[in-house]
């Protein structure tokens, strides 16, 4: 990643290399990593000198899974699809039949990664991709380990990229981090999370690191609280199963949700170096207060969605009616928390953290409320009070930043109204496809691994919920389901903000 420049705007195509995707017939790969690899090519920002070798235990061979492949790729790119582009593509792709387990196949992997290598000039840089169950990444690469493929030189580099979850709880993530740190160093880890490919968390730090006037206010003195909503419409799809054993706190809140709320609360890094910005992060999230148990009682909230109407008209049935779902499951699919960052910058402003499926939108934002403005200079004028200004950074759909402020309403009387300033990035700067993975698999073709997660990182978010885990295993819900679908969530997320005298801002999503 380059963040003097936009995303796409990169001109110079990637380090030669391989690229192997463990899991290549699953959906991930499928609907996700071909398709931004299409989107590279289209770009111009795939080298010349490349090749994918597709591992899954499907009885393929390279035609067969360049035909699934081509199966798949129309309906997941739409009308950015270009038959000229895929032809391009098509040819590189590469396939090889495996069973993970077996340490075997590894050994007939490392003889055709070599012949591919030979053939397409790939320099001996190989990129392991992990689209597979997290159960099996500390296998994969302790086999890949004792092949010799994780192995550099001086003149050739390898690199894993590892999905998530990073584990379940915090010991499950050190245990991870440890299995992985005995094949790997942190260095060749990509921990990958690809919120953090969307153009506007970059611009987070662009919007307040390159505008003067913006880093004076972002402190105590101005704001008076921050929200952070990662709201899905979706249910849980054919992902029950998986989901039951995450619920939404363990999905969101560790990975996404804290590194944006790290983005946003961070001090100013030195550089744009990746090191420099995970330090700034981490300093955030080692500065977030610790929960004890009776603040999770009083600062977290749990839900979970019954049948309800979405906003779209679609009736939709209760969570518990989901494929892989137990119908008295006490998962929740809704999670709302207040914390604190204990800092200079940061004291007594409270940042407010919500997620959940089945929510009234699909959105991810931001939003900033700063302090009242006093109504001094408007007594004995019809104006009671002045609306707080609010800053949105929004993350999806419609990127972009908008800001509301006050402004006379025109006539006779003084009245003041809100007004929005609104900026869409695709009004300014086009509509790029993309699937959110393009600018993660380019910057780990470079080595640049700004946007992934390093261990510590992953750690102290785990580090932040546990004791939410705790408590909430401790004490299993009563009222689940405790919020319809296609609503905000249960009472007690409201509650949350209005315990505080606040409100959640009311989304709207613009048209776009
Ligand atoms: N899908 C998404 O949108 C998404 C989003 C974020 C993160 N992720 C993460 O990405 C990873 C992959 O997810 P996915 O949804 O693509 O999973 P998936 O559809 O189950 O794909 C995994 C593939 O690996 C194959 N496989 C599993 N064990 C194998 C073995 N021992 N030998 C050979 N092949 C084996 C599977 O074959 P079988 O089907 O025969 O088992 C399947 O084709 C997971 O870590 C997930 O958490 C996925």
């Amino acid at each position: 990643m380059s963040l003097t420049q936009s995303n796409y705007t990169q001109t110079s195509a990637a380090l030669p290399n391989a690229m192997v995707i463990f899991g290549a017939g699953g959906d991930l790969a499928k609907r996700k990593l071909i398709p931004a690899l299409l989107h590279l090519c289209n770009a111009g920002l795939l080298p010349d000198s490349f090749a994918v070798l597709g591992l899954d235990r499907l009885d393929l061979d390279d035609d067969s899974f360049r035909d699934l492949m081509g199966e798949h790729i129309r309906d997941h790119v739409g009308a950015a699809f270009d038959q000229a582009v895929w032809e391009r593509l098509i040819g590189r792709l590469h396939y090889m039949q495996i069973d993970m387990l077996d340490g075997a196949d590894y050994e007939r992997l490392r003889g055709r990664l070599s012949e591919i290598d030979t053939q397409r000039e790939t320099e001996g840089n190989y990129l392991f991709y992990m689209a597979i169950p997290p159960s099996l990444f500390p296998h994969v690469t302790s086999r890949l380990g004792e092949t010799g493929l994780l192995q550099e030189t001086e003149n050739d580099w390898r690199r894993v990229v590892i999905e998530k979850p990073f584990g379940q709880d915090l010991e499950s993530a050190v245990a991870l981090n440890h299995e992985l740190h005995d094949n790997l160093d942190e260095r060749q880890i990509y921990r990958i999370d690809h919120y953090l490919g969307k153009e506007t968390v970059q611009n987070i730090m662009v919007f307040r690191f390159a505008n003067g006037f913006i880093e004076p206010l972002w402190n105590h003195h101005h704001i008076d609280h921050v929200q952070l909503t990662v709201a899905e419409s979706v249910g849980v799809e054919h992902r029950g199963a998986y989901y039951e054993e995450a619920g939404a706190l363990r999905d969101m809140i560790p990975n996404h949700l804290l590194v944006l709320l790290g983005f946003i609360a961070m001090e100013p890094p030195n550089s744009f170096e990746s090191s420099a910005l995970r330090d700034e992060v981490n300093k955030v999230l080692d500065a977030i207060e610790p929960l004890s148990p009776e603040d999770v009682l009083r600062h977290a909230v749990r839900g979970q969605y019954g049948e309800g109407d979405m906003p779209s008209g679609e009736k939709v049935k209760a969570y518990r009616s989901s494929p892989g779902v137990d119908l008295q499951s006490r998962t929740e699919t809704f999670a709302a928390l207040k914390l604190t960052i204990d800092n200079w910058r940061w004291a007594g402003v409270p940042f407010y953290l919500r997620t959940g499926k089945r929510l009234a939108a699909q959105c991810t934002e931001i939003a900033i409320q700063f302090k009242k403005a006093p109504t001094v200079i408007f007594k004995n004028t019809d104006v009671e009070q002045v609306d707080p200004n609010m800053l949105v950074l929004r993350i999806q759909p419609a990127e972009g930043i908008q800001m509301s402020l006050g402004a006379k309403v025109p006539g006779p009387t003084m009245g003041v109204g809100i007004v929005n300033m609104d900026f869409c990035y695709e009004d300014y700067f086009g509509n790029k496809p993309a699937t959110g993975y393009e600018t993660l698999i380019y910057d780990c073709m470079n080595g640049d691994a700004t946007l992934y997660k390093h261990a510590d990182t992953i750690e102290k978010g785990w580090e932040i919920v546990q004791s939410v885990m705790d408590v909430w295993a401790a004490l299993p819900p009563r009222d689940f389901p405790n919020y319809a679908a296609g609503t905000w969530g249960p009472t007690a997320a409201g509650a949350l903000l209005k315990n505080d005298g606040r409100l959640w801002r009311r989304i709207k999503i613009p048209n776009k």
